[in-house]
């Protein structure tokens, strides 16, 4: 798979009615934000959307929102992690997220179900540790499993 063919941007206003496209495809109907609902929700919550596209198909997407964690100390959030049907399976989802979190170093988390296996594997090859195993209190965040990045790895 030749990567570099796959160009990781951040979204403008243009592109959301693709990105609402994309999450309605990859996490179904009670996740049909409308465009302007996330463009609201994003400027709300100081949010970014990075989108990874293929020529002009959008394949994958994440978005990053600057949040603190239970101690105060500043984290990044990262929701909407997709990669389109037909793309998943080739290392993607991984090639996009270290575009992303190559960016900053700092503390990265995330949350994700128990039961999705394959979300769960790619988050720890990059190096993403559960709570527990971090020793921290899991948060309250709808039942989701949290996972943590730590900077300077
Ligand atoms: C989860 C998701 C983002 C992963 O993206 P992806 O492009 O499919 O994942 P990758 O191909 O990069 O795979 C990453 C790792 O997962 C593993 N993996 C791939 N296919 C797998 C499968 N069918 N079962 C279990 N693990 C698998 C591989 O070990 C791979 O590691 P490797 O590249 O070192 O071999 C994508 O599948 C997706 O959009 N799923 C639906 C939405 C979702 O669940 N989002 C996450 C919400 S928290």
């Amino acid at each position: 798979m030749d990567y570099s063919k796959f160009i990781v941007k951040e979204a403008s206003s243009q592109d959301l009615q693709l990105f609402s496209d994309l999450c309605l495809l990859v996490f179904g109907q009670g996740y049909n934000w409308p465009p302007e609902l996330f463009e609201k929700w994003m400027k709300t919550q100081n949010a970014h959307l990075y989108l990874m596209w293929y020529k002009t198909q959008l394949v994958g997407s994440v978005m990053t929102c600057p949040q603190f964690d239970a101690e105060g100390k500043p984290i990044i959030y990262l929701y909407w992690v997709a990669i389109s049907p037909l793309y998943q399976g080739q290392g993607l989802g991984k090639h996009l997220l270290q575009k992303v979190i190559s960016q900053e170093d700092t503390v990265w988390e995330l949350g994700v179900d128990e039961t999705n296996l394959r979300a769960r594997r790619l988050y720890e090859k990059l190096g993403f540790v559960p709570y527990e195993t971090l020793g921290l209190q899991p948060s309250v965040r709808s039942g989701a499993k949290q996972y943590r990045l730590q900077p300077n790895r």
